[in-house]
């Protein structure tokens, strides 16, 4: 009864787009050096997500400096680089945690490009990422200006290079809350 109660409540309070417990969930990431791999992989093992690897067309520098130097042109300029094709399932997916690399105090420009895509609208983005020392900076609040439709959840996740501390907890408890009317 209380079952029942409960999704009458919810779908008066028009909260039925809020996905439900069983919500397929998807780890999105890019990497250059392995830091946001490393945490992709543990967000994925703790929420039992699909793990997805955005990859350029043309491959990003190898050398640090011409890359901070391309990124910075990316940024200053608007340009957003081509990627390589997202899984063909995507549609399939309520819940998509992204994890980028802080480039010059925001969302890598891979990343950037596959937010502004539109292929997230009406899903719930939850960030995180991964940093040299400077923090999340912006790129909470820009996620959410670039996935334009989706439901942002700005509590992201940052972690100083390859450290992952607090990680898997916060991605349990943040899929938790994502996916739960008991807000
Ligand atoms: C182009 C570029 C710009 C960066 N800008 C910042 C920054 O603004 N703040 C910061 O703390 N670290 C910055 N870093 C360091 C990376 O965010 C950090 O090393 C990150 O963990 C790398 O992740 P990855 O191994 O997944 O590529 C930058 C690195 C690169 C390559």
């Amino acid at each position: 009864m209380k079952k029942v109660l409960s999704l009458i409540t919810g779908l008066m309070l028009g909260s039925a787009a809020v996905p439900a417990a069983n919500a397929k969930t998807l780890v999105a990431y890019f990497t250059l050096s392995g830091n946001t791999e490393k945490a992709a992989k543990i967000v994925a093992e703790e929420t039992g997500a699909d793990l997805y690897k955005i990859e350029l067309v043309t491959p990003y520098p190898a050398e640090y400096k011409a890359q901070t130097e391309l990124a910075k042109k990316e940024l200053a300029d608007g340009t957003l680089p081509a990627i390589k094709p997202w899984p063909e399932n995507i549609d399939e997916y309520d819940v998509v945690f992204i994890g980028s690399p802080v480039w010059w105090g925001t969302m890598s420009t891979p990343v950037r490009t596959f937010l502004a895509s539109g292929v997230l609208k009406g899903k719930t983005v939850i960030p995180f990422v991964t940093h040299g020392g400077g923090g999340a900076d912006e790129s909470f609040a820009d996620t959410e200006k670039l996935c334009e439709g989706c439901n942002v959840i700005t509590d992201g996740w940052s972690g100083y290079s390859r450290i992952t501390f607090g990680l898997a907890g916060w991605a349990e408890k943040s899929l938790k809350a994502a996916t739960s009317n008991d807000k």
